[in-house]
């Protein structure tokens, strides 16, 4: 058995009381695995005086971070802070005095991952964040890793389990806010729900995939996304008339040298690998040239899964530290350009409230044409004759995002038109 591996731990939260817990009840068959103990020998936490598990040892906790990072003997330091800072500052101090480092936090990762790795590989020290991506699901080292051998064209992804939940809840019959409402009551959804709705969270952690599948730096402000916010019951029954579930879709594709990577709302075709991915459940569907398709289900969320992702990282890097190892990410000196979302082409499912009178559908049509943008089926779904006002769904063949904003604005103009209630993108 090797000498036993010190970690300190910043953060005594949910995950990390989970991770300290495992260690604590499994340690001994993990040390028989790897060749040598982890030994948590410091925890940062806020308040020492606080109630907590039986496992972690008051006399481990400090309100110090220095205590840890400036500590020659903890090689590695698992940070589940949470947040932007002071958790960058200490992964970034944590890397450059030569500890490996563990993340659970996807908004350093998404805005500082690059710049970090790095820093990790100029220190020859591993940065690790498994738990930032799909909680449980082994997606990180999959594409960092597993994957190496491929060239990857496409992810498509159902990273957020908060909004599936509402998604899925919205396709049994439920309105947006009803879903919402259930979603907090079972702890899924924060009080305030907005880094989930409106797809912050899901952007986070594309840009994470994205910055590794494609060795590229692309930020989350470069990820356009679109909320969930907006859609209503009717429009998943109208889909599934046609055979589409409603999800929303992370995805990053590399189109002749070129990313695209966004988030929205998507109708996806009921046979589609990520269509039938229900509930809090998560998603990774990667298309690599050698490989071919493959798809990574599991939890996305929660204490166990997410500890489950911070010890598999954990362990990883104490078997480098026996084998005397460390892994790199290799990017190119220039990143490969990010479309604008205007430039990005889909084929399109629309609702509009328009008045029920000759001549309207032609005006419709021909505000879409002038635009380029070709009718795949029109259907007449509802009318309100005594309003005179009639609900019209329109599938489109692909076209330009640009092209179909241009044409809602005029759409949006005509005298005939009530409301464009919704503009849903299709998969392809
Ligand atoms: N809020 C996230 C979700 C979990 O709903 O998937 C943390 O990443």
């Amino acid at each position: 058995m090797a000498r036993p591996v010190k970690v300190g731990v910043l953060g005594a939260g949910i995950v990390g009381s989970g991770v300290i817990s495992v260690l604590a009840r499994k340690g001994d068959r993990i040390a028989q695995t790897l060749g040598a103990r982890i030994e948590v020998s410091r925890i940062l936490v806020r308040d020492v005086t606080r109630q907590r598990d039986a496992s972690i040892h008051r006399g481990l906790l400090t309100t110090d971070a220095e205590a840890i990072l400036d500590d020659p003997e903890i090689a590695v330091v698992v940070e589940l802070l949470g947040g932007e800072e002071p958790a960058r500052t200490y992964i970034e101090r944590a890397l450059s005095a030569g500890k490996h480092v563990v993340t659970a936090n996807k908004e350093v990762i998404a805005k500082h991952g690059y710049e970090l790795l790095q820093i990790a590989d100029r220190h020859r020290v591993n940065l690790f964040f498994e738990a930032s991506v799909g909680g449980g699901i082994p997606i990180i080292r999959v594409v960092r890793r597993d994957l190496v051998a491929n060239d990857i064209s496409q992810i498509q992804a159902i990273i957020n389990g908060t909004t599936n939940f509402i998604l899925t809840a919205m396709a049994d019959g439920r309105e947006y806010a009803d879903a919402l409402a259930e979603a907090q009551r079972l702890g899924y959804a924060e009080a305030d729900p907005r880094n989930d709705v409106e797809a912050t969270d899901a952007a986070y952690k594309l840009s994470i995939l994205t910055t590794l599948a494609f060795r590229a730096d692309v930020r989350p402000e470069r990820i356009h996304r679109i909320g969930i916010t907006d859609l209503a019951e009717k429009d998943f029954r109208y889909a599934s008339e046609m055979g589409y579930v409603v999800r929303l879709v992370a995805t990053a594709r590399l189109v002749d040298g070129v990313i695209e990577a966004n988030v929205h709302p998507t109708l996806l075709p009921r046979d589609h690998h990520l269509a039938s991915v229900n509930g809090v459940f998560n998603a990774v569907l990667i298309d690599g040239d050698e490989v071919d398709k493959l798809v990574l289900y599991g939890r996305g969320a929660g204490a166990q899964p997410t500890s489950s992702a911070v010890l598999a990282d954990l362990c990883a890097i104490v078997a480098d530290i026996v084998a005397g190892v460390a892994q790199r990410v290799d990017f190119p000196a220039t990143s490969p350009p990010v479309r604008a979302f205007g430039e990005t082409t889909a084929r399109f499912y629309l609702r509009l409230s328009v008045a029920d009178e000759p001549g309207v559908l032609a005006q419709i049509a021909r505000a879409l044409g002038d635009s380029g943008i070709s009718i795949a089926s029109c259907i007449q779904k509802e009318s309100d004759e005594e309003a005179r006002v009639a609900e019209i769904v329109i599938m489109t063949h692909t076209a330009r995002q640009s092209a179909m904003t241009e044409a809602l604005q005029k759409i949006l103009h005509l005298s005939c038109t009530r409301q464009v209630s919704a503009s849903i993108r299709v998969d392809r």
